[in-house]
This record gives C-alpha cells, sequence and structure tokens, in this order.
C-alpha cells in the first residue's frame, strides 16, 4: 500500500442547523433524538436492526441477529429469516393497498415519459420471472445484465430477485472486455441487454458491445435483448431473444421465492488494488434492512415523495438507491436515461420540476459541472418541490456543497453528504437531515448501528484533528459478505489490513465534535467523477498494447472530475514515442476497459522509478503528475533510474 498522505489542511466553519419546519415532520426530529437511536443502536444491536427488519415483510420472521466468525471473516445477519427482495419493493405496498401509487417514472433522454405503478411493475416483474424461468434460469443462477436506464432494467433486476437468481449488472460504459470478464467470473449463462440507449444524442450500440464480449464467453446460451432505440442488431439465431416476444407469452403471475437472508442477492464487480475486478457478493435479509432503513432516514422519506438518484444503476448507488432502498419504502421512484447537458445543461432542474422531485441524490463531480454551467440553468427552475439533497461519490469540496445548497436547495433544503462503499451496501456516515447539523464538506455522523473509528496501520485510534485510516469496527447488516470466488482476497483486502476491523481503504479525520472529513483514498485506486478505477487494472491494460513494456497509471486532482489519470510508460525497444502514440494508447484503454478510464494524460519514460524490491514508486509519481515536478528533489525529472537508486528502500 502506498503511504498515504494524512496532512489534513481543511478546516470548515460553518454549521447549518436543520430547518426547523423540516425538523418538524422527520422521522428524527433533533440531535437528542439521533444520539439516543444513535446509543440504542449500538448497545444493543441485534435489538435495533431487528426492530427494523420487522418493518418488512418476512416468510419466516427472523430470530438471529449478527453472527460472526471474526477467525474466518465470515458475516451473517438473520440467517435463519426468509424473504423476497422483489416482495418487499412490491408485494407489499400493493398488499397494503398502495398498489395505484406509481412505483417507477421513467424519462428518455429524447423526452418519451413511462410510469407504472406498483401494480403494474409487479405484473411486468411476474412475467419477467416466468420469462427467466423459461430460459432455465434456477435460484442461485448469475444472470448478466448490460442495460441503459430504462424500465426495463428496474424490471430485470427485480425478476431476478423474486426467484432468487444472482444479478450481476454490468454498467453500460464498460467496454466488451470488461463485460466479458465479468460473465466469465461469475459463469453467467442468460444475459439481458437492449440494442442501444441514447447518450447526449447519441446512441450507445449496447447490444454490439455484447455480441463482441460473448465471442469470449461460450457458455451464454440466451440473450434477451429490449427494444428501446429500434436500431437494427445482430440476432444470433438459437441464442438471441426479443425481449418483448418473450415477455408476450410469459405468466404475469409468478409468486416471489421464499429465500434465506443469507442467499446471495446480487454480484457487484468494483475495483481493487489489483487487475482483476472483484465481484463483491451481497445477500437477502441485511442488505434488503440496511437499504430500507437508510433510504427512508437519509431522506427522510414519506409515502407521497418523488425520489430521484442520478447514478446509473450499474453502480451501487443505483442498485442501493435508485432501485431497492426507493421501492423498498413505497415512494416514487425516478429514472432518467440520458446526459444531464441533452439539449441543454438545464435538463436536471427541468425534470426535477416536470416529475415534482422531493429527494435528489447525485454527485459532487456532476455538482461541478453544473457550477461551471453556470447559475443561469438552475435559476430559470422553480425547483420548488424539493425538500432534500444528496451526495455520494467522492468528498465534497466546501466550494461545491455551498454551490448546491444555496443553487439547488436555495439555502432551504438540508444537504446530506453520504459516506459509503460497494462493499457496505448502504449509507455508513451520513447526517439525518432533520437531526444533525451539517458543515460543508463533512459526511458527518455515523448512521445508527455503525461504529466508525479512525487508526494507524496498528489500529491505534488517532486523535481529533489528524488523519488517519477510516475503519469499521463491527460488521453492520448490509456489509458484502465475501468476494466472488475469492474468500481469501476479501479477508486480504477487508480484514487483514487492520486486524479486527474493517477496512475501507478511505483516510478521514475527525474534528473536536466527532464529524468525519473524508480525505480520498490510500491504497491504489482512483476515483475519477466518482468511479472507482484500480491503477493496477489500467496498467494491466496498457501492458498487453504490443509497444509498451511497463506502465504506471496514478491518479491526479482535477476541477471537474475530482481525480484524472495520469500514465507514465516505457515502450518496447524499437518503438518511438509519438503524439499518434499518445492518442493510440489513451483510446487503447478506453477500448479495454470503457470510457472512463481513458487516461488525460500519457507520458514516455525511459525507466520508472523503482524500489530494490522491484516496486514501483508511486508516491513520485504522483507529485510528478500533480505539480510536474518533485519537491524538494534536485534530480533531473528524466532521470528516473537515477532518481530510483537515490530513494532505494523509501517505499520498499
Ligand atoms: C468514495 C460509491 C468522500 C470513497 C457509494 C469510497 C466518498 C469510494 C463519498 C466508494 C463521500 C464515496 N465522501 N468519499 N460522501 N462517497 N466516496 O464503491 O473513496 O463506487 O471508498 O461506492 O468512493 O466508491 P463506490
Amino acid at each position: 500500500m502506498a503511504s498515504p498522505n494524512l496532512t489534513s489542511s481543511l478546516r470548515e466553519t460553518r454549521v447549518f442547523p436543520p430547518p426547523a419546519e423540516f425538523a418538524a415532520r422527520a422521522h428524527v426530529q433533533n440531535f437528542a433524538q439521533y444520539q439516543a437511536l444513535y446509543q440504542q443502536s449500538v448497545s444493543e444491536p441485534d435489538r435495533f436492526w431487528a426492530g427494523v427488519a420487522r418493518e418488512l415483510h418476512w416468510f419466516h420472521a427472523p430470530e438471529q441477529g449478527l453472527d460472526w466468525d471474526q477467525a474466518a471473516s465470515r458475516v451473517r445477519w438473520f440467517a435463519d429469516g426468509t424473504l423476497n427482495m422483489s416482495d418487499n419493493c412490491i408485494d407489499r405496498h400493493v398488499a397494503g393497498g398502495r398498489g395505484e401509487h406509481t412505483a417507477l417514472v421513467w424519462e428518455g433522454e429524447p423526452g418519451e415519459v413511462r410510469a407504472l405503478s406498483f401494480r403494474e411493475l409487479l405484473l411486468e416483474v411476474g412475467r419477467c420471472s416466468s420469462m427467466l424461468r423459461a430460459l432455465g434460469v434456477a435460484k442461485g443462477d448469475r444472470v448478466a445484465i448490460y442495460m441503459g436506464t430504462t424500465p426495463e432494467v428496474a424490471i430485470a433486476m427485480l425478476a431476478c430477485t423474486r426467484i432468487g437468481a444472482v444479478h450481476s449488472v454490468v454498467f453500460g460504459g464498460f467496454a466488451p472486455q470488461a463485460i466479458a470478464d465479468r460473465i466469465l467470473d461469475a459463469d453467467c449463462r442468460v444475459v439481458l441487454t437492449q440494442d442501444g440507449t441514447y447518450r447526449r444524442g447519441t446512441e450507445i450500440p449496447l447490444k454490439r458491445s455484447v455480441d463482441e464480449a460473448l465471442r469470449q464467453c461460450p457458455s451464454v446460451r440466451s440473450v434477451v435483448v429490449f427494444r428501446r432505440t429500434g436500431s437494427p442488431v445482430a440476432m444470433e439465431p438459437g441464442r438471441d431473444l426479443w425481449w418483448h416476444e418473450q415477455m408476450a407469452g410469459a405468466e404475469p403471475l409468478c409468486p416471489p421465492e421464499p429465500l434465506g437472508a443469507e442467499d446471495p442477492l446480487f454480484i457487484l464487480y468494483t475495483s481493487g488494488t489489483t487487475g482483476k475486478p472483484k465481484g463483491l457478493v451481497h445477500t437477502n435479509g441485511g442488505y434488503a434492512v440496511q437499504t430500507y432503513l437508510t433510504t427512508r432516514l437519509v431522506f427522510d422519506l414519506h409515502p407521497d415523495d418523488i425520489f430521484w438518484c442520478t447514478a446509473d444503476v450499474g453502480w451501487i448507488t443505483g442498485h442501493s438507491y435508485v432501485l431497492y432502498g426507493a421501492l423498498q419504502n413505497g415512494v416514487t421512484t425516478l429514472l432518467y436515461e440520458g446526459a444531464p447537458n441533452c439539449p441543454d445543461p438545464g435538463r436536471f432542474w427541468q425534470l426535477i420540476d416536470r416529475h415534482r422531485v422531493t429527494a435528489f441524490y447525485t454527485a459532487p463531480t456532476a455538482i461541478r459541472a453544473f457550477m461551471q454551467w453556470g447559475p443561469g440553468y438552475p435559476r430559470a427552475a422553480r425547483l420548488d418541490s424539493l425538500r432534500v439533497l444528496g451526495t455520494v461519490g467522492e468528498p465534497i469540496n466546501p466550494e461545491a456543497w455551498m454551490w448546491y445548497h444555496s443553487e439547488i436547495g436555495r439555502g432551504r433544503c438540508p444537504v446530506a453528504d453520504t459516506w459509503w462503499q460497494t462493499e457496505t451496501g448502504a449509507h455508513m456516515l451520513a447526517p439525518l437531515p432533520g437531526a444533525i447539523p451539517t458543515k460543508p464538506g463533512s459526511a458527518t455522523l455515523p448512521f445508527p448501528g455503525i461504529v466508525p473509528a479512525i487508526v494507524t496501520k496498528a489500529g491505534e485510534p488517532v486523535p481529533a484533528g489528524h488523519g488517519g485510516l477510516l475503519v469499521i469496527r463491527k460488521p453492520w447488516p448490509s456489509i458484502a459478505r465475501t468476494i466472488w470466488g475469492d474468500h481469501a482476497r476479501y479477508v486480504q483486502t477487508y480484514w487483514a489490513e487492520v486486524p479486527g476491523s474493517y477496512f475501507s481503504g478511505d483516510g478521514a479525520r475527525q474534528d473536536d465534535d466527532g464529524y468525519f472529513w473524508l480525505m480520498g483514498r490510500v491504497d491504489d485506486v482512483i476515483n475519477v467523477s466518482g468511479h472507482r478505477l484500480g491503477t493496477m487494472e489500467i496498467e494491466s491494460a496498457l501492458v498487453a498494447h504490443p509497444r509498451v513494456a511497463e506502465a504506471a497509471a496514478v491518479g491526479k486532482t482535477h476541477q471537474l472530475k475530482g481525480q484524472a489519470i495520469s500514465v507514465f510508460v516505457t515502450l518496447e525497444a524499437g518503438a518511438r514515442p509519438s503524439p499518434e502514440l499518445r492518442e493510440e494508447l489513451r483510446s487503447w484503454v478506453a477500448r479495454e476497459i470503457g470510457s472512463l478510464a481513458r487516461p488525460d494524460d500519457v507520458r514516455f519514460v525511459q525507466a520508472l522509478p523503482k524500489t530494490r524490491s522491484g516496486k514501483i514508486m508511486r508516491r513520485l509519481l504522483r507529485e510528478l503528475a500533480e505539480h510536474g515536478e518533485i519537491k524538494g528533489d534536485t534530480t533531473t525529472l528524466e532521470d528516473f533510474a537515477g532518481l530510483a537508486k537515490m530513494r532505494e528502500g523509501d517505499e520498499a
């Protein structure tokens, strides 16, 4: 692990108490209530979470709470209970008399709008479940989903959960190689996709990427294609089927399968510090309970709320909040297919006005883009339906927080900065907006039931004001249980760095009020626009290019994206650096992984600085990428070999 820069310089003193009218109708109405709730949740966690679990529907209610085998890093919650996610997202509300309430509103980028009530969603999900069964999908089978933002992607995910199939959603921006890797890793036999999707006015041909990926995946036997754009696609006889044809004949009545709380719900891949993405496995019970409660309390949801989380369903935020958290709470969730600046940068604000969105959840990178586009766009909208705002994905700079608060929230809406991860499944640090005063740039305090700490590598707590590693002391219900097919890596990554605690990979500090301030990753993960990318993944892609000998990727500060990717490469003998090769390598990485991984700059060097043990000295490269020089060092920048010699042992 690289040595983290744990000197914190940010000092923000503004404090925003919850607005009085907001607090008056909130689920948690003041700080004392939060403290009492928190105290109870950590002193009697089983009782606290059992109380939350009882708000959901179980076929067999659990007696058990946490079951933690520390030696094996095995976590189970509610293990004797059985339930079903789609049942809790849909049937429970229909049975409760809210069948006619709108579950889902979708707006396509070209402007079409579709709405589905809970009753309609029930029929669609039932049909899709029957269709999957007819294709031979059984409980425990993995199904890959590579779709755009459509009601059908939600239907597909819910249908998997209904029959106990494990979905593996692959973000629509990933390239064929990345799709193939994920399909192969989880051994998916069925793929759900669509012809294409619209993004900033152009069509992204999703089916074509699937076709290319599947050349490497001979065990995939069925591909179901939802027709979104109507563009012609190649259909392979015997393998490819049209969604509308399969759904037309499918039985809409398909009772939800009672599933064990610890049966797998889905796999979602994320980047780590090696070249191979990790398939995090989430299970039914704990994930349902914690996504339900966090959505309810952090966005303070009430039955008539209209919730819009702008994340793509292909990321954990899309899973936990666009879909499962919102629907379990029985509120309307909005899905928008396209780009925030199509046809112009006012699109999001028009969407909020048109659909009367009350809770809005987006990412700092988007907020910074809106700031750059200027206040005219939000000011042209009413935005009067909004009650609460949220942010996630990376540390939010106080300036962006303030802009969000004043330009979008009009000074009226609390802003919830939510810290969590693919691995945590749900919010870990976040304000309860009626109860916890906010400070711009801070994710504030732990959610009930969560026991975070800031420690040294040895696990010793660090004093307030000092940076350290953010760990969680005890398992919480929605923690990922393992890495698909590789429990040893799970143990190594999350439970071995700081013995006895869950290691997040993030640095943070706490202020004198106990508020948490996130400081970014301390490992070799780069956060580009809130998307995690492992440096090793990018490096592996680069060295696969015939002219590249070695490569090192590092993150550098970027005004809009948070971080941008800088790569240093050495070339094979005979290859010459050139502007064309530089462009070729940038496109190469985009083609191998996806355009979100396209490096901002590519630098050709004679050698990479290394320790005696052969480890690349990333700290030097980071300084070079960030400042254009290595501070305090007089060695010529090009002379990496000499530099490495001088610094031998520095980071062994
Ligand atoms: C970063 C996204 C600061 C962090 C839900 C974390 C944040 C990684 C915040 C997880 C936040 C996410 N403040 N940093 N509010 N939210 N991060 O798995 O580095 O895509 O470890 O999950 O994003 O990214 P992931």
